[in-house]
């Protein structure tokens, strides 16, 4: 697959990694389309680009199907998806206040895990029917878990439980969507200077930043979209999670 004739889409595109993506591959020549539930920011990045825009629920079956349907008809087709909407909680398993709110697990799993997968099973349904490339690709998938499915950290019990288990989906998609020439990877981000992150203050920023051991700073936002165009491009990447991390270990 080559940028330059890929039709996008990109969950959490108004923001953060999703949006760094979307301008990344427009900028390669690719069609992008947003999906995300901030419509105010999703539609000015869009038209920033020159893509489109869906307003969407991740989590919502109907929501996501008719985004998929949009894109589709706005780009002339659909041949990748970036799993980039997600949120970050941290609230420990028993605190001050008591044990974990379950309603903020249960949510934070279906944000992140749940909505990943609704995104990559509708997409990956309407890649099946694309004509195949001659080395018989139809499209690709890639999703966003987090260095913290391997090492979470104190209150991210929910968090990392959501992105361990878009880890462990990562291999069974890819082999279930083999016989359709759809491949399925996961980018494992470390710690990237995004709105997520933005609104800490500076000394916290430099002191995540002073963790990382090789380059010692927060990664840029353009190199997890330069490794999700690398994914797009690289044929032989299927059914694996890359950590992008500059080789933090979090303890
Ligand atoms: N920033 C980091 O350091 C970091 C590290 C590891 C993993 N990640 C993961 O990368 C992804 C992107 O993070 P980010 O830092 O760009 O965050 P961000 O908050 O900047 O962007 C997230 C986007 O997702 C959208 N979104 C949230 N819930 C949604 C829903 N139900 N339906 C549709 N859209 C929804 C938001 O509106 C927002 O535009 C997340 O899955 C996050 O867990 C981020």
């Amino acid at each position: 697959m080559k940028l330059d004739t890929t039709m996008a889409v990109v969950t959490g595109g108004a923001s953060g990694l999703g949006e760094a993506t979307a301008r990344h591959f427009a900028a390669q020549g690719a069609k992008v389309t947003l999906l995300d539930r901030d419509a105010d920011r999703g539609t000015d990045v869009a038209s920033e680009i020159g893509g489109h825009f869906a307003e969407t629920d991740v989590t919502d079956e109907a929501s996501v199907a008719a985004a998929i349907d949009l894109a589709r008809s706005r780009m002339g087709g659909l041949n990748a998806a970036v799993n980039c909407a997600g949120i970050a909680v941290g609230i420990k398993t028993v605190g001050r206040d008591g044990p974990h709110p379950l309603p903020a697990f249960q949510k934070t799993i279906d944000i992140n895990l749940v909505g990943s997968f609704n995104v990559a099973r509708l997409a990956a349904a309407a890649m099946a029917d694309n004509e195949p490339e001659s080395d018989g690709a139809r499209g690709v998938i890639i999703n966003t878990a987090s260095i913290a499915a391997f090492d979470g950290q104190k209150g991210q019990a929910a968090y990392a439980a959501s992105k361990g288990g878009v880890v462990g989906m990562t291999l069974p998609m890819a082999r279930d969507l083999a016989s359709s020439g759809v491949r399925v990877m996961t980018i494992a981000p470390g710690i990237f200077k995004t709105p997520m992150l933005a609104g800490l203050p500076e000394d916290v920023q430099a002191a995540l930043a002073a963790d990382v051991p090789n380059p010692p700073r927060l990664g840029d936002p353009n190199e997890y979209a330069r490794l999700a165009a690398f994914i797009v491009e690289m044929g032989y990447l299927n059914g694996e999670v890359i950590r992008l991390d500059g080789a933090l270990r979090m303890r």
